[in-house]
């Protein structure tokens, strides 16, 4: 059996001061949104709980998909770097970018280059698909699991929160896919945008949505894990291959507060069962008085 943790949408807090220059962009209007109100729902001693309660769970492996920053700054990319440490070793945790991540064009040498260790394909994953030099998608392979790692994250207008995968990921997707499932593994895609149509507007949704669906429809995934809209969510999506489980989870920081769910991870237990698979799913989330992480959800996504 293999253990593999989902968190997402960490929205790291407290913000680095900005220099002057730094905001003269779009920037200028996320830092007045997070001095406004999103600083009071994104706290990091709420992120900090979660964090603790994954590491003592001890899974297998960390997924983290995506919104690790807010406005980009270079300070930011370091002090994610830094969170991410405290997770894991690279080996253990494996990050893809979200829409904030790449808030402002930067040069690379100031974003998510700092998180490299933990956006690359592993020895096992590269045999069986090599990374092409865009550097997504890249797989991780962890025994009868595989991990499909792809970026949506692209530079929008000021309001837009959109993403888009792309014509060349999306046919790298398709080849990984099938080589995947020739290996006879579980299959795991991580993404930060919700991947279904519907899931999201235009101004903040995918815009590929119809033919990255196509693509999962034709080449087949067990399960997809994604965040970007801070709720929990699980559809079913048929595919040549069987079912395709799409999940999303809360923010990983989220004020118990409020009218969105509070911070919440998902663990799966992924196993063989006979030709087949068994996939549980267990939600662990934060509580208030006193603030705690407790059991929220236990669930068979899948039997066979
Ligand atoms: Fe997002």
């Amino acid at each position: 059996m293999f253990t593999l943790a989902h968190l997402s949408d960490i929205h790291l807090s407290p913000m680095p001061r900005a220099r002057r220059r730094e905001l003269l962009s779009k920037r200028v209007i996320g830092y007045v949104n997070w001095h406004r109100g999103r600083k009071y729902v994104h706290r990091r001693e709420i992120l900090d709980l979660l964090t603790r309660d994954i590491v003592e769970q001890k899974p297998d492996h960390i997924a983290v998909t995506g919104d690790l920053v807010n406005l980009g700054l270079p300070e930011e990319f370091l002090r994610a770097a830094e969170w991410l440490h405290h997770l894991g070793p690279p080996s253990r945790v494996t990050a893809i970018p979200g829409n904030h991540d790449a808030y402002v064009r930067l040069h690379p040498e100031a974003g998510t280059r700092h998180w490299r260790p933990y956006m690359q394909a592993n020895a096992a994953g590269e045999l069986l698909f090599p990374t092409p030099p865009a550097c997504f998608p890249f797989v991780r392979r962890f025994g009868d699991v595989a991990l499909v790692a792809l970026s949506s994250a692209i530079p929008t207008m000021p309001f837009i929160a959109a993403g888009e995968i792309g014509t060349a990921q999306r046919q790298f997707l398709a080849t990984a896919l099938d080589r995947l499932k020739q290996a006879g593994l579980f299959r795991v895609v991580l993404i930060h945008h919700p991947p279904l149509r519907d899931q999201a507007g235009w101004h903040r949704g995918l815009r590929d949505a119809v033919a990255f669906t196509k693509i999962l429809k034709q080449h087949g995934a067990e399960l997809v894990l994604h965040g970007h809209n801070h709720l929990q969510t699980v559809h079913e999506l048929p595919t040549a291959t069987g079912p395709a489980i799409v999940v999303g989870v809360p923010s990983a920081s989220e004020a118990v507060e409020g009218h969105i769910p509070a911070a919440r991870y998902n663990e799966y237990s992924i196993a063989r069962d006979g030709g087949g698979w068994r996939l549980e799913m267990v939600g662990r989330s934060v509580a208030a008085a006193p603030e705690h992480v407790w059991e929220s959800e236990r669930r068979v996504l899948r039997e066979r």
